[in-house]
């Protein structure tokens, strides 16, 4: 049996054990466009050229986050996100895709002592049979182990959940920070990004990991095309140079047309 066909009959099985589930409409799973043909349109800056304040911003960085795992972000990255809070302290931050907790404590060491982190990922026991943009099934780890034992923990709230699926009434226009770094996969993007848009406040900023990409991981074009979208809807998007991550602020409003 093909491993599409597979995939789909693992989907039928799964939506007949576990009512209320409902995959993604039109998720046929392995499906990937074909990455040569989604540009990278959002215009690059650098981050001092986005925040006057980056380049003197001082990060805190915990040895812990040396970087141990392919998902991982790399340090390069984990200071910018570092530096990107400390700009913005944010008081309360919603990151889709937690993982080992990485980026999630490079963010609460750096945002205000009284700020929070809503943090979402998959529940550990809906792990294997997940239906996810690339077929089903996800490794396990240790969910968030690496803010567990900090003194940024308590700032820390944990969630498990699907965020296709995920809403919370008091996260409405409330985060000044989301995060989007879950299902790279542009079904699953375009809905965290959509779920993301009703979290954030109106002066707040959607980051999103892996706007580009490396050619052995092409499923992240669901995010290039997720953002390249929502651009062109709404502008104020920068890539951050030197990194993978695109931005959506509404601080670059005034420079982006006084640049235009
Ligand atoms: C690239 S990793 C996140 C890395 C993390 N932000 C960091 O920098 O350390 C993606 C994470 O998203 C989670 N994930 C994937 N699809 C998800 C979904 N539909 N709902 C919740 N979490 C999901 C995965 O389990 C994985 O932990």
């Amino acid at each position: 049996m093909g491993i599409t066909r597979f995939a789909s009959k693992l989907k039928r099985s799964i939506k007949k054990r576990l009512p209320g589930y409902e995959p993604i409409p039109g998720n046929k799973a392995i499906k990937v466009e074909a990455a040569e043909d989604v540009p990278f349109l959002v215009p690059t800056a650098k981050l001092h050229e986005i925040f006057d304040s980056a380049d003197v911003a001082e990060v805190t960085m915990l040895p812990r986050l040396i970087r141990s795992h392919k998902w991982a972000m790399p340090e390069h990255e984990l200071l910018t996100l570092g530096a990107l809070t400390k700009i913005l302290q944010p008081k309360l931050v919603v990151e889709f895709g937690t993982f080992m907790g990485g980026s999630t404590l490079s963010m609460a060491a750096n945002m205000p002592a009284d700020g929070k982190i809503v943090t979402i990922d998959l529940d550990p026991a809906a792990r294997s049979t997940h239906v996810h943009g690339m077929g089903v099934g996800l490794s396990q780890f240790d969910v968030g182990c690496l803010f567990r034992g900090t003194r940024y923990a308590s700032m820390i709230e944990q969630r498990f959940a699907n965020t296709v699926e995920f809403h919370d009434r008091d996260l409405l226009d409330a985060a000044d920070l989301v995060f989007v770094d879950a299902d790279h996969t542009y079904e699953f993007a375009k809905r965290d990004t959509r779920t993301a848009m009703t979290f954030v406040k109106s002066t707040g900023t959607i980051l999103w990991h892996d706007y580009t990409w490396e050619p052995k991981n092409p499923e992240c074009v669901g995010v290039t095309k997720t953002v390249n979208e929502f651009w062109e809807q709404f502008g104020c998007c920068s890539q951050i140079a030197g990194t993978r991550f695109a931005l959506y602020t509404p601080q670059l409003a005034g420079r982006q047309s006084a640049a235009a």
